[in-house]
């Protein structure tokens, strides 16, 4: 029945011919020495350069900040482990560094970069994303997280879904990228942690305030890139320059009124399939409402977004999309309640925030 999401079962366990133990040396000359030049950005866990290997192949390293050497043991443990988890929608590690005090991942480049910067970064103008990539994005990322939680060994909790983690290879497919990262960093917790690793826009309100991770809080986040990818608008968007509204909060409303072409990205110019747009907008309010309980799975997210109409059907009849009185406030995303002024939100970012 699942069978796409299950189809990459057969390789869980095997590693990539190409995967190895890396030199310091080696990935220095690569890299230049980490020339600011050379440098894709910087995230939670350290900063990513781009780098090219001796046979020409492109390369992304990821250079893991502040690590204790007694660590090193688990790091190289839990580096193999990520190593076996294979799908086509994930992005596989090609190797590691372990030396003196440099802890770092080798990636395969990506060539069309990150979700992040075709939505709303310095590829945002080119509209590089029709309607039929947006859509083969939307279930590869949805598959790559199915797998993730459904078929990986162990079963494994991104706890950072998000368009800087959506990387896009030259044909524009999804790789899910940074899975497992939570527990390669010093502390890093077991699947309930009371840690929060997240950014502000994609955490489910239970993960914000329990410090709780599970499945559905990867459901949640998954929900509000959806809404991003088909919207074009940020998870946050900004209406002063002391508030910022949730996209759930903009994009509810709307889809009650049956006013899915409001909801599309003005880049599309109204180029997208109508039943497709619907799907997307429906799923993605459905996962990233704030009841953990109504959340679906993500395997059943990928049936969804390939259109099983017994689903979508029941999907459609869900009190969440009835019209409502405007004195009825329920649970789910419909009020600003959750709406962030500046003061809650010190920084984009939120790590280590002990709760
Ligand atoms: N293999 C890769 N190919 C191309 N770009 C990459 C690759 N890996 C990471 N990047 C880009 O490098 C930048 C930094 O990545 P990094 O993962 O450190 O930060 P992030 O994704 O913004 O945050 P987080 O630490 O929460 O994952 C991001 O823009 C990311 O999309
Ligand atoms: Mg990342």
């Amino acid at each position: 029945m699942f069978c796409c999401v299950g189809s990459n079962r057969k390789n869980e366990g095997k590693k990539d011919p190409k995967w190895r133990i890396f030199s310091l040396k080696e990935l220095q000359l690569a890299t230049n020495s980490f020339n600011y030049d050379n440098k894709l950005g910087e995230g939670g866990f350290g900063s990513v350069y781009w780098g090219q290997l001796w046979d020409g192949s492109q390369i992304a390293v990821k250079r893991l900040k502040s690590w204790s050497n007694n660590k090193e043991m688990e790091f190289s443990a839990e580096v193999e482990v990520l190593a076996h988890v294979r799908h086509k929608n994930l992005l596989s590690l090609r190797g590691y560094c372990a030396e003196g005090q440099e802890r770092l991942i080798v990636y395969d480049y990506m060539t069309n970069l990150s979700l992040l910067s075709h939505l709303h970064g310095h590829h945002s103008a080119e509209c590089h994303l029709d309607w039929s990539r947006r859509m083969n994005i939307a279930v590869g990322t949805a598959e790559g997280i199915a797998y993730l939680h459904h078929y990986a060994t162990p079963h494994i909790i991104h706890r950072d879904i998000k368009a800087s983690n959506v990387l896009l290879d030259s044909d524009f497919k999804a790789l899910v990228a940074d899975f497992g990262f939570a527990k390669l960093i010093p502390d890093g917790a077991t699947h309930v942690t009371t840690k929060v690793k997240g950014t502000l826009g994609y955490l489910a309100p239970e993960y914000a305030m329990l410090g709780k991770a599970s499945e559905s809080c990867d459901v949640y986040s998954f929900g509000i890139l959806l809404l991003e990818l088909a919207s074009g608008k940020k998870p946050l968007e900004k209406l002063n320059p002391t508030t910022k509204r949730p996209i759930t909060d903009w994009a509810l409303p709307l889809a009650r009124e049956g006013k899915f072409s409001e909801l599309s990205d003005p880049r599309l110019n109204g180029n997208y399939v109508g039943d497709e747009l619907r799907r997307v907008i429906l799923v993605g309010l459905i996962c990233a409402d704030s009841r953990p309980e109504k959340r679906p799975t993500m395997l059943e997210v990928v049936e969804l977004l390939k259109g099983d109409r017994e689903k979508l059907a029941a999907l459609e009849n869900d009190e969440m999309f009835k019209i409502k009185s405007a004195s009825v406030s329920d649970s789910g995303t419909e009020d600003s309640s959750e709406t962030v002024t500046e003061d809650m939100e010190p920084k984009q970012e939120i790590e280590d925030v002990k709760l």
